[in-house]
């Protein structure tokens, strides 16, 4: 029996010599607001010190209000917490993105972010409205900005010393190609679906090779059932070491060189989930076999978040 290694405090380098992102991730795509302020605190007791939020979740106050508290009880200081936030859609114009950014920060009670994203590479058109549509219920879409422009304005938050690194999310590979080329300051993180069923396998590359971390959302298959939760060769590699099939696969993920973001909603949950160990090889490759493929979020060839309904 290979000895297992802990994982659980696994950092990725970031590219530009900012420093480092903790693997393990908290994202916080709670829609209850009570559920987001008990799971915030359960998850930073268990050790997450990275998190992961957007202002589309319409929940950063109550994430604010969590790990505030959670700072002054646990003695734990700003520095030693990861934090990240997203620019929606609506705000991708240039003028429109410090005032966002700032509003996040407000909401979040910080004075500086360690990560900020392009939600997506989606610009919706600009307004208080984040979900803008025609009267067909179609997607109203801005025309009249690039991702390059939405870009530049991200990079000079960087320079005035605002946030430490800067992403995109929701990006496929040819879509990312062009804007690290132009960028200044280089993506320092891409935030995708990936697990078991979507590795993503051409996209890790090209993120290692250019010291770019990928951030895996979804890695438990956002618990859906039937899932990647209760697949035969993950089940069967829990039973083998001793793990849950949710420590499996955010072991796997970790071991693979992702960084990841789960969402226990539950104190044991978050212990658990935090409590991961490299796989052995035997098992690590196993599942690297794995033929099933599935996307489960649409939101990278639309911009709308959304999981697809199962059976399609
Ligand atoms: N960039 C984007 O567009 C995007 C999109 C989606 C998500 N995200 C980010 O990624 C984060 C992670 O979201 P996710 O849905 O991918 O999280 P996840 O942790 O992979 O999946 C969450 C689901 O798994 C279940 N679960 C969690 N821990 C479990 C365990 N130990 N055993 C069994 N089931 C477990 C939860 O069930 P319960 O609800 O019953 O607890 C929930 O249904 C989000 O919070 C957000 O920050 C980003």
């Amino acid at each position: 029996m290979i000895e297992s290694t802990d994982l659980r405090l696994t950092k990725m380098p970031l590219n530009n010599g900012v420093g480092w992102m903790p693997a393990l991730g908290f994202g916080t795509l709670i829609p209850d607001p009570a559920v987001t302020i008990t799971a915030t605190r359960d998850a930073l007791n268990a050790g997450f010190r990275h998190f992961d939020c957007a202002e589309r979740y319409r929940n950063e106050r109550e994430v604010g209000e969590a790990l505030e508290a959670g700072f002054a009880a646990e003695g734990i200081a700003r520095e030693d917490a990861f934090i990240t936030t997203k620019l929606w859609n609506t705000n991708h114009r240039p003028e429109r993105v410090e005032p966002a950014f700032d509003a996040s920060l407000q909401r979040l009670r910080i004075e500086y972010l360690d990560l900020y994203l392009i939600h997506t590479p989606y610009a919706f058109r600009p307004g208080d409205d984040q979900d803008p549509r025609d009267q067909n219920g179609n997607v109203l879409y801005d025309n009249g900005v690039t991702l390059l422009d939405t870009w530049r304005a991200m990079e000079s938050l960087v320079d005035r010393g605002r946030c430490r690194a800067i992403g995109l999310s929701d990006i496929g590979l040819n879509e990312l190609l062009p804007i690290y080329e132009s960028a200044r300051i280089k993506p320092g993180v891409v935030q995708v679906e990936s697990h078991p069923y979507l590795p993503e396998t051409e996209l890790l590359e090209f993120c290692k090779d250019k010291g770019v971390v990928l951030l895996a959302f979804a890695p438990l298959g956002h618990g859906m059932k039937p899932g990647l939760l209760d697949d035969p060769v993950i089940s069967a590699i829990a039973t083998r070491v001793g793990k849950t099939p949710a420590q499996v696969l955010l072991a796997w993920a970790v071991q693979r060189g992702t960084a990841l973001l789960t969402t226990p909603k539950t104190a044991a949950r978050a212990r658990e989930n935090f409590d991961i160990t490299a796989l052995p090889q035997d098992a690590f490759n196993e599942i690297n076999r794995i033929q099933t493929r599935q996307r489960l979020n649409n939101v990278v060839k639309t911009g709308v978040p959304g999981f697809i309904a199962q059976g399609r």
